[in-house]
């Protein structure tokens, strides 16, 4: 694939390795490490998820140039309350700042924005923010930035139950793709990959649904780490699988 302008040399020949046939549509991103990341240099955890946030811009340009999608980021779990209330209240605000600076940047760049999770129980300042940015993106196309907000996999399929029970739906008339209109991400596809930073191997209540079939990718980088040559190293990784979806492979 032709890099772009920008690419540094080391940047330029993954670039040129990355097959423009056999993109991920959509990738999922635990971004995980921000804490450790702050640690590392003596710093408070603050400034690692202001590291963190930074990182996500680039994720959105490299998403974009490589034609992705999708990309949905773990921002907030559902288990994520139980931090301490001033880190809580911190990550709210950098989501606030973050929505607000990143808005003409979205727009500029086509990027439309969607949210999954329970909103809730997120701060009045911070659902106004949303439903705002929303509101402005919601005619773009390039790209999908979805995040994933007092998220958990387990809270969702919960609440895809409660609404199916709600509309009264018989035991007949429930299939996986009648399921899958109940979730969170009824109007997105499966991921295709699914990465996680900070060398955790675990899916922490993330989409456990929609992974079902997703190319799982963990690295040791910690997210405010993962740059574009990060990314572009898990793509390539991905187009050396083989996807069989309980096939054969040929073989
Ligand atoms: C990920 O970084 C960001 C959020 C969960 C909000 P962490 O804050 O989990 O960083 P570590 O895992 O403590 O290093
Ligand atoms: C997963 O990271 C959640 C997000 C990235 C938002 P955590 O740091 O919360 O996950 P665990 O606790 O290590 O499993
Ligand atoms: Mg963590």
């Amino acid at each position: 694939m032709k890099p772009p302008k920008s690419a540094g040399e080391r940047e330029r020949k993954l670039w040129l390795e990355i097959d423009e046939n056999n993109i991920p549509s959509h990738v999922a991103i635990i971004m995980d490490g921000n804490g450790r990341w702050a640690k590392k240099r003596g710093l408070s955890r603050i400034k690692g998820h202001k590291a963190g946030a930074k990182a996500i811009e680039n994720a959105l340009d490299s998403a974009l140039h490589l034609g992705v999608k999708v990309i949905t980021v773990y921002a907030f779990s559902t288990e994520n309350w139980v931090r301490p209330e001033y880190e809580v209240s911190v990550l709210m605000t950098l989501l606030f700042q973050f929505l607000k600076l990143q808005k003409k940047k979205l727009l500029d760049k086509d990027i439309k924005l969607s949210i999954i999770g329970d909103r809730s129980k997120l701060p009045l300042f911070v659902n106004r923010e949303i439903d705002n940015v929303l509101e402005e993106t919601k005619n773009n196309n390039s790209l999908i930035f979805n995040i994933a907000l007092n998220y958990g996999g387990r809270a969702e399929i919960i609440n895809a139950v409660k609404g199916i029970i709600e509309k009264g739906l018989k035991k007949e008339d429930i299939s996986e793709e009648v399921f899958s209109k109940f979730l969170y991400t009824k109007d997105l596809p499966d991921p295709d990959l699914l990465i996680r930073t900070s060398g955790e191997i675990r899916v922490s209540n993330f989409l456990l649904w929609q992974i079902a079939y997703a190319e799982l990718y963990f690295t040791d980088v910690l997210w405010p780490d993962f740059d574009t040559i990060e990314m572009l190293k898990a793509i390539i990784e991905y187009q050396k699988r083989e996807r069989r979806f309980g096939g054969t492979g040929g073989i």
